[in-house]
């Protein structure tokens, strides 16, 4: 599958522990042009974790579709690619370099890449040389404490990436500081190769100042989309078509909040109906009666009770 770039693409972020293969089956419903799997430890995949292994499953509606991993010790990013190699439909393999978990960091991996930008050209390279996949892609932040984000753009682009995204923080930024577009910008101006642009992107009016602020080939999407999967269509459709107010109906509401429900179940097992409860959170905010439909999700585990609840609360 060809990324084309020629207008602006629009992404979902990886999100671990929300944007699994249910919640990605969702948002492709709703048009977005890149899906990319949770962060997948390579150790972990290499060391035949089974969870860690069944991340890598796709939903067939995802293409192109990123698997990204985490890594920093060569040998293992070499295995961890070999692995991802022998499955088909996968178009892109990312490299992480942006997590701040401790447990990530102090390994040397994620945003700690960004403190030694020769293990991450190694890391880079290392997938470029051994993928059999058409791309490879890194995630980035704009530094570890201090920002050095186009130093660490050109080592991406050196090193064989063939596109970036860029979260507008550092790593000591987390989620929370503001974003700095004129840091994507400065990026887009230094490298040839596309840049997606991440980083509080929530409303199609602030999708499209970021698209014409930073001059990036596209947008990726998280938090946004986490109880609003439609997003990807009220941005599309307010950018490349023009529409306003493409707001869905309280129906088609319902039944995508009733498929991720069903995918949940059908991915994990009953087990997918607890799961889901933080997706019910978010999708049930600032409807009437929310906190007590809240409560009783909590503390119900029955999928098939959950389920009449759910119809009950959103097709009312
Ligand atoms: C709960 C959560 C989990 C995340 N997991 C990942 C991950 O697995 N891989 C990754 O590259 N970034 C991860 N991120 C960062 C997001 O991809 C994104 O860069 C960040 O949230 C900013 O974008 P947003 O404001 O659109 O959410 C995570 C963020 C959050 C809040």
């Amino acid at each position: 599958m060809t990324l084309k770039f020629d207008k602006p693409i629009f992404a979902l972020a990886p999100l671990a522990g929300l944007t699994d293969l249910p919640f990605r089956g969702v948002v492709k419903r709703f048009g977005a042009d890149l899906t990319v799997s949770e962060m997948i430890s390579s150790n972990a995949l290499v060391q035949n974790n089974p969870k860690t292994t069944k991340m890598l499953e796709k939903n067939p509606k995802e293409t192109p579709y990123s698997i990204q991993i985490a890594g920093s010790d060569p040998n293992i990013i070499k295995r961890a690619v070999e692995i991802i190699n022998e499955r088909d439909g996968i178009d892109i393999i990312d490299l992480n370099c942006g997590c701040p978990a401790p447990k990530v960091v102090n390994n040397l991996q994620g945003s700690a890449l960004l403190t030694d930008l020769k293990k991450m050209a190694t890391a880079i390279k290392t997938i470029k040389k051994y993928s059999n996949k058409k791309y490879t892609s890194v995630k980035i932040r704009l530094g570890f404490e201090k920002k050095n984000h186009i130093e660490i753009a050109k080592v991406c682009e050196e090193s064989g990436a063939d596109f970036i995204a860029v979260h507008g923080r550092t790593k000591v930024g987390r989620y929370k500081a503001p974003v700095d577009y004129d840091a994507i910008a400065e990026i887009k101006q230094n490298v040839k190769i596309p840049v997606i642009a991440n980083g509080d992107i929530t409303t199609p009016e602030k999708a499209k100042w970021v698209l014409d602020y930073t001059r990036a080939n596209g947008v990726m999407i998280g938090r946004g989309a986490v109880g609003k999967p439609w997003i990807f269509k009220l941005m599309k459709d307010y950018i490349l078509d023009g529409k306003e107010d493409n707001m869905p109906s309280d129906r088609l509401i319902g039944e995508v909040v009733l498929e991720h429900f069903n995918q949940m179940v059908e991915y994990y097992g009953e087990y997918g109906a607890v799961l889901f409860r933080k997706h019910l959170h978010t999708y049930s905010k600032g409807k009437k009666g929310a906190s007590e439909f809240r409560q009783f999700v909590n503390n119900t585990k029955e999928t098939d009770i959950l389920r009449e609840a759910i119809k009950n609360f959103f097709f009312r």
